[in-house]
């Protein structure tokens, strides 16, 4: 669907009909969630990630193309979106090839995080990127417009516990998430899908940073 079709505000139920999305990193947690409802929404759906055999059942389910690669191999990466047989309206985490593929209107959609309640060693690099992401964000959205930029921050987003053994670690901290976080329940890749999509609807949002973490900034602090 083209930008100009995308003009009115906010659309309804099936309102990524005839539109393309791809989900860099597609195949599991947060990315599959969102393709899972870009897809209920009418989008067509292209997948990319690693493991192939992984990738297969994902586009499978989704009835969706797939390519499967290392996304840090930037020539690879490159020959993907040569490859790619059209425009695409939204694109979720890397975008840097991306630009020029995705029509006017479109989203890409970047994948960051909060950062911890504090520093912490052998986190230098994540405590960069994430400080860094939300001004590339709002420069990048001048730089490639009329496509928009923006960037999804998650706090603990952690797999269903269904995923978790009895124990580990991530449930342990699920449930203390569960117990101190003010919306009393963890986030999930479902909540975070939800609000991927409505970027890609919201037609009005570039250069914007969401912060989705069900409060736990204001209960453990940020990094600052
Ligand atoms: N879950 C959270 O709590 C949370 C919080 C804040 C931020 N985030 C960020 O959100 C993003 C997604 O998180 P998630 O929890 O959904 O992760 P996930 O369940 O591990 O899914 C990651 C996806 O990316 C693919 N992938 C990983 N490395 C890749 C590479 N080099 N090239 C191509 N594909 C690659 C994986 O498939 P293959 O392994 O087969 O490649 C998989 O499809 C990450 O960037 C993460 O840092 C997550």
């Amino acid at each position: 669907m083209a930008a100009s079709i995308n003009s009115s505000p906010v659309h309804g139920e099936r309102d990524l009909r005839g539109q393309t999305v791809v989900v860099i990193g597609g195949s599991s947690g947060i990315g599959l969630e969102t393709a899972r409802l870009a897809r209920a929404k009418g989008a067509d759906i292209i997948l990319t990630a690693r493991d192939p055999d992984r990738l297969h059942r994902a586009g499978l389910e989704l009835g969706a193309s797939i390519a499967a690669f290392d996304a840090t191999d930037f020539g690879r990466l490159g020959r993907f979106f040569d490859a790619l047989p059209a425009p695409i309206d939204h694109l979720l985490q890397v975008a840097w090839h991306a630009a020029g593929k995705v029509r006017p209107g479109g989203t890409l959609l970047f994948m960051g995080g909060t950062g911890g309640p504090r520093p912490a060693a052998g986190l230098a690099l994540s405590a960069a990127l994430t400080a860094a992401l939300p001004a590339m964000t709002r420069s990048l959205a001048l730089q490639v417009a009329p496509v928009r930029v923006n960037l999804i921050a998650a706090g603990f987003a952690g797999a269903p516990s269904s995923a978790s053994p009895p124990g580990d670690r991530i449930e342990q901290r699920r449930e203390q998430l569960r117990t101190t976080l003010p919306i009393g329940r963890v986030v999930g890749p479902a909540d975070i899908a939800t609000l991927a999509v409505h970027l890609m609807t919201n037609t009005a949002v570039t250069g914007a940073t969401f912060d989705i973490d069900g409060g736990q900034q204001l209960v453990e602090g940020r990094a600052e």
